[in-house]
């Protein structure tokens, strides 16, 4: 699998989620087992660029490579800027957000809106594949099957935007309409994949190693996305990755493996967003890591009334010791052919939103 000139490890990406796919749990889910991951989409808006929240997602210190930057925006020309500001401070590859119902960005529907508005469309990835291309850098576009139902057109944007230069598609199976609402579905993405010579990836509602499997043969796909039900389980790569290599499913982790990840990963988010910020957004990543262990949604409630890190972080080194005197392993979440137990999908049904207190955040920008 290869978008222009980098190789990727493996072909089970992060989705970007905006408020949670920051650089530790970007960092942290390569670390599990991810081939690739792409940031949360930043603005094309000149005047928020020196804003904290877009600092922040402009950083990437540390991060392994290739570093790939989503841009968010309406006009040709401030998404051009974007990209080059992005490049200027160390994106290797720019994604296009044509997926997510990016609501403020520039005072209209941006992001999947733009699927209704093929010129435009167009008009945006000519000139940010034009304004990388000077770099080198190779443009990715993620988008929708569609506006709604009866106008699904990902194939034509896709064989457009090919046309372009553009490097890699993805397409999560829903329409803009749809929100986040219904199935995800496979026949579109198979379509787009059957049609185009560049990588073609498939997103949306993979929550299990088997589902993974399933997905790349029902599409053809060259490699999955997975957003969602990495939230607190960033080890689903590893797992997805071993499955597809081997056949095999992989035994859940070890308690102590998690404590030891989920502590890491609380460091580093707390020294990127500081003491009072991070001990605040913190708490969702707590949430999904323990919300199908036992005593978890208790363990949350207590959360809620810890105000500093290193309050937060001793919880839940305790809650974790605790736990791994009454077991090894977290819990299995797949049954021996790698689908979702479920009991564990009416804990971590990803597909449903409102389970996803984050759902909100993603419209802010
Ligand atoms: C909290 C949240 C934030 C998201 N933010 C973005 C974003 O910034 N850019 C984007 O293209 N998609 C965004 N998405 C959409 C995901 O990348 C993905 O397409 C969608 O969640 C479907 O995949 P899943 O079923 O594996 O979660 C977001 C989704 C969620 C749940």
């Amino acid at each position: 699998m290869q978008i222009g000139p980098y190789a990727l490890a493996n072909p089970v990406f992060v989705a970007p989620m905006a408020g949670v796919t920051d650089r530790p749990f970007r960092q942290l889910c390569k670390r599990l087992g991810a081939g690739y991951a792409v940031s949360e989409m930043v603005t094309s808006r000149r005047d928020l660029w020196d804003s904290l929240k877009t600092s922040r997602r402009a950083n990437h210190e540390g991060e392994p490579g290739p570093i790939a930057v989503q841009i968010a925006g309406t006009d040709a020309a401030m998404m051009a800027d974007a990209a080059r500001y992005n490049i200027d401070r160390g994106a290797q590859i720019i994604d296009i957000n044509m997926g997510c119902p990016a609501k403020k960005v520039c005072n209209k529907w941006a992001g999947s809106a733009l699927m209704q508005d093929e010129t435009l469309a167009l008009e945006i990835i000519d000139a940010i594949v034009q304004a990388s291309a000077v770099h080198g850098v190779p443009v990715t576009l993620k988008m929708r099957t569609g506006w709604c139902q009866s106008h699904k057109n990902a194939l034509s944007i896709a064989l457009a935007a090919q046309s372009a230069g553009i490097a890699m598609v993805t397409v999560h199976g829903r329409t803009r309409e749809q929100g986040y609402r219904g199935q995800a579905e496979y026949e579109t993405m198979a379509a787009v994949k059957a049609a185009l010579h560049i990588p073609v990836v498939a997103n949306g509602d993979i929550t299990s190693p088997h589902q993974a499997r399933q997905v790349l043969s029902l599409t053809g796909a060259d490699a999955v996305m997975i957003g969602r039900a990495a939230q607190g389980r960033p080890w689903i790569f590893r797992e997805i990755t071993h499955f597809l290599e081997t056949g095999n499913v992989l035994a859940s982790p070890l308690v102590q493996e998690v404590r030891r990840w989920l502590v890491a990963h609380l460091q580093d988010h707390y020294s990127l967003y500081g003491e009072y910020t991070g001990v605040r957004s913190a708490r969702k990543h707590i949430a999904w890591y323990l919300r199908s262990l036992p005593g978890g949604e208790d363990f949350r409630r207590r959360l809620n009334l810890l105000s500093d890190s290193a309050a937060q972080v001793q919880a839940v080194d305790d809650f974790l010791n605790q736990l791994n005197q009454s077991m090894d392993r977290i819990p299995a979440v797949y049954d021996a052919s790698g689908r979702l137990l479920p009991e564990a999908a009416s804990h971590g049904n990803e597909s449903d939103p409102m389970r996803h207190p984050t759902m909100s955040l993603h419209h802010e920008q």
